[in-house]
């Protein structure tokens, strides 16, 4: 039996829309072992497809058919952290998950950069799937089914603390809200903050993280879906967030926060307390190692 460790991942990071992410200390944690038969079963007892619907089953499979082997059944143990259809990378884990536990199943034919591209092209997400993999702060994409991929050393002084609403926002209805065509003025907006967040997020060049999470591709078109989400990141930032994006495709709304200011985390949940009711707020330190398989 294999063990494979994911953490969650916050993609887009307000300007690098579909290209940056960051892996946080939240874990989807997987136990596959082949077997006869489809076997799933959930140690929190959260709802998941019981057969060859799952995702982590399927992108198991996909790696055995991919290798020209045989399957005839996956006994699966889940135990996920990470909560579902709240813009975590929670399907981003599982994708993970399945791939490098079937790759450990069949002796490592894949390496790693494989296990990224086969991850990406499944997914459709490079800035979630490559940070899930390799842990820590990525830029990534895909072109012709390879992932373009660095991972940028982070400054150490930032944490994140997350805010995660009890109601959820599908990836699909998310991306369908956004405009199939934008302005040049748009695009040269983003790819401006997106390099400055890159360059002020290794240099600690922290000064910089409000105007470099700015945004004109996806987020103004996405507030709507997600109530309070605007209010979140304004109270947020008035709290003293070096910058405050939506985490991925939402709902959840990340705060970049120094290190030293210790009572940030008593302070939002202070605020989700007497605000927003539907929100909680939890710190997650940037996970920098990324997914890790065993066997036990
Ligand atoms: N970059 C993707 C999006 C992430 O914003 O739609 C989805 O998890």
């Amino acid at each position: 039996m294999v063990r494979v460790t994911v953490p969650a991942t916050s993609a887009n990071m307000g300007s690098g829309y579909d290209s940056i992410g960051i892996a946080l200390e939240l874990y989807n944690v997987i136990d596959l072992e082949e077997s006869d038969h489809i076997d799933i079963s959930d140690k929190n007892g959260q709802f998941v497809p019981k057969d060859a619907r799952n995702l982590i089953y399927q992108c198991a499979k996909r790696v055995y058919d991919e290798c020209g082997k045989p399957l005839s059944g996956l006994k699966i143990v889940e135990d996920c952290a990470i909560p579902q259809t709240r813009g975590l990378g929670s399907s981003s884990a599982c994708t993970v998950a399945g791939i490098l536990g079937a790759n450990a199943l069949l002796g490592d034919p894949l390496d790693r950069q494989a296990v990224i591209d086969l991850a990406a092209t499944i997914e459709g997400h490079p800035d979630n799937s490559t940070p899930a993999i390799l842990g820590g702060f990525c830029v990534a994409l895909l072109e012709n089914g390879h992932v373009h991929q660095v991972r940028v050393p982070m400054h150490s002084a930032i944490d994140f603390i997350v805010f995660i609403p009890d109601f959820k926002l599908s990836t699909e209805k998310a991306r369908a809200a956004l405009p199939k065509t934008i302005a040049h003025h748009d695009a040269v907006y983003n790819l401006a903050r997106a390099a400055l967040l890159a360059g002020s997020l290794t240099t600690g060049q922290l000064e910089n993280l409000d105007v470099a999470t700015g945004d004109c591709l996806h987020q103004p078109y996405r507030f709507s879906l997600i109530e309070n989400g605007e209010d979140v990141v304004r109270g947020a930032k008035e709290l003293g967030a070096l910058g405050a994006y939506i985490s991925g495709a939402g709902p959840s709304i990340v705060a970049m926060v120094y290190k030293g200011d210790r009572d940030y985390l008593s302070r939002a949940q202070a605020m989700c307390a007497e605000k927003y009711p539907h929100w909680k707020a939890v710190q997650l330190r940037c996970d920098e190692v990324g997914a890790t398989v065993k066997r036990i």
